[in-house]
């Protein structure tokens, strides 16, 4: 085996502080771009020597291509063994699983989420440390400085391995093991949820629709749903992974999964509606004739949880991200648990998870999950929720009215407006911080500011802070307004305005969202001077 180096140049573009790459799918292309990306990660964790890595990705355009030349450049740089999914197909948390079952080094992740696929669309790169998360900060520093350093990586000049067949091959003194993507998965849901209990749900002809959106979650329904749980044949729709996912966009919400959504709003709808994204980790729920926000979601799951045979022990705690809704904080109050409130971004859970101070976490973007794997995870939630109805007989409507009625409700919804100039989104920003401390006790359209100030995290297992995550608004009367700049838009910036009204158990719980935050809305146009600062006020994307 003959270990070629080869020069490459540095990359632009991955930002510090984030886990991975995310671009263009013909930059990745681009000789030598996804090998110095790869190159550095190798630098970042001290080579490959006597380590084990997991492989595998959403199998989008290029997701084979890829895993091929990290196998060759990982055998070039002295790696043990590499598990890989067949077909290179792998959830994200899958993976994550498979780092934690393996005792691995890490993985490196193909995808590029809920992001189209593509030769024109987008590709990406992540990798996760050993605990199967996102790469810590620490590790994301050293991988950013050295694709900006690195000339040359390490390669070696083989055929490529064959992936279609669950067989143990060799490259070099490195071993490929090419796995079943599911099987593993499977037996950990199998430890979680009451299997029996979710069989019989449907065997008393519960029905369901699963949109896997022809991203990598078609595999995992169709054999836990279909195959082990009874699912009438039919129960997941999109379930084969294309490369271009059907010309979609695999983000499970109600704008991308809309003819899920006119499904479940119609005569016709089953009783339980659900979808996941590209890689798997997010998770859409609907009941007939309701959407339930991911914020409800992760509230009404961790007021319930303890239904579910992994969680009967009741939860250590829970963390939701900063933008999150408060719903679920007075879920942790009642039960008199933790609740921590952590920027945007699964690998700040991570710490918490690790240290055993939270057992669920969510965040608004459809993201739920728990301490059973690193990242977060669609199927997972929807299995949850089986669990949930089929102990509980109620419809998903009955679940959710309920909590409201328990609990109150919080209104919610997300603006984004995308593909602005950045310096006008920067500016926007950097004057609503030069004047937040004066915010309160502001009247705004009618509404009055009670306190404001930008979110700044300081995580309570490691002590690192997390500066600029956000300018938070609340109101007098219940209400919030979060401003951020997403971290993961691909063009120019994405401003993302989250709103956000409570209502308690005896005010009204059942407007329309919209409706009811109309006030909230109207005060967080005004003092952030939208119109005047992009030019606009409506978004291109309500959530
Ligand atoms: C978005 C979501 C965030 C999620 C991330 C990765 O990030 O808002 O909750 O963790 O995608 O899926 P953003 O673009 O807002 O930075
Ligand atoms: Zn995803």
């Amino acid at each position: 085996m003959k270990i070629k180096s080869v020069s490459c140049s540095p990359i632009e573009g991955q930002l510090p502080g984030t886990s991975g790459l995310r671009k263009k799918t013909r930059v990745f292309m681009a000789p030598g771009y996804l090998e110095n990306f790869i190159q550095a990660t190798f630098d970042a964790i001290g080579g490959g020597q006597d380590k084990t890595l997991i492989v595998g990705g959403d199998g989008r355009f290029f997701n084979r291509d890829a895993i091929q030349t990290i196998l060759k450049m990982a055998a070039a740089n002295g790696v043990t063994k590499v598990i890989v999914g067949q077909d290179g197909i792998l959830s994200t948390p899958a993976a994550s699983h498979l780092i934690r079952l393996n005792n691995a080094e890490g993985g490196f992740i193909l995808s590029a989420s809920h992001n189209p696929g593509g030769i024109d669309e987008d590709f990406g790169v992540k990798f996760n440390g050993q605990n199967g998360g996102p790469a810590p900060e620490s590790l994301t520093d050293l991988i950013f400085e050295a694709t900006k350093n690195i000339t040359q990586y390490q390669i070696v000049d083989v055929d490529d391995v064959d992936l279609a067949s669950i067989v143990t091959s060799y490259i070099g003194g490195m071993s490929v093991q090419i796995v079943d993507p599911v099987e593993s998965y499977e037996t950990l849901m199998q430890t979680l949820f009451d299997f029996d209990a979710i069989r019989g749900l449907f065997e008393s002809g519960f029905t369901m629709c699963f949109d896997a959106m022809h991203a990598v979650t078609g595999p995992y329904a169709t054999a836990i749903l279909e195959g082990s749980l009874g699912a009438a044949p039919g129960t997941v729709v999109n379930g084969t992974p294309l490369e271009d996912f059907g010309k979609g966009h695999p983000d499970p919400n109600p704008i991308w999964a809309k003819t899920l959504m006119d499904l479940m709003m119609s005569d016709a709808a089953p009783d339980l509606g659900a979808a996941s994204d590209g890689d798997g980790d997010r998770n859409m729920i609907v009941g007939r004739g309701i959407y339930v926000t991911p914020s409800d979601s992760l509230a009404v799951l961790a007021a319930n949880a303890h239904l579910a045979p992994a969680y009967a022990g009741g939860l250590a705690g829970i963390a939701r991200s900063m933008p999150t809704s408060a719903a679920s904080d007075r879920v942790a109050q009642k039960l008199g648990i933790g609740l921590y409130e952590t920027p945007t971004g699964w690998k700040f859970f991570g710490n918490l998870l690790d240290a055993g101070k939270v057992t669920i976490c969510g965040e608004e973007s459809a993201g739920t999950g728990s301490d059973h794997v690193r990242e977060k995870d669609g199927l997972w939630a929807v299995l949850l929720w089986l669990n949930i109805l089929a102990v509980r007989k109620q419809s998903v409507s009955e679940i959710v009215t309920d909590h409201w009625a328990t609990y109150g409700r919080d209104y919610y919804s997300r603006f984004d407006y995308e593909a602005i100039a950045t310096e006008k989104a920067n500016a926007l920003m950097s004057d609503l911080r030069a004047r937040i401390t004066g915010l309160s006790g502001q009247t705004v359209a009618g509404l009055t500011v009670a306190s404001a100030d930008e979110f700044s995290y300081d995580d309570p297992v490691d002590g690192s802070v997390s500066e600029n995550q956000g300018v938070r608004i609340a109101f007098t009367g219940g209400g919030r307004a979060v401003f951020r700049l997403s971290g993961t838009g691909t063009q120019g910036a994405t401003l993302r305005l989250y709103l956000e009204q409570y209502a308690d158990q005896t005010g009204d719980l059942t407007r329309a969202t919209q409706d009811a935050l109309q006030k909230v809305r109207d005060a967080a146009l005004a003092i952030s001077k939208m119109q005047d600062m992009i030019g606009r006020t409506t978004p291109d994307v309500i959530s």
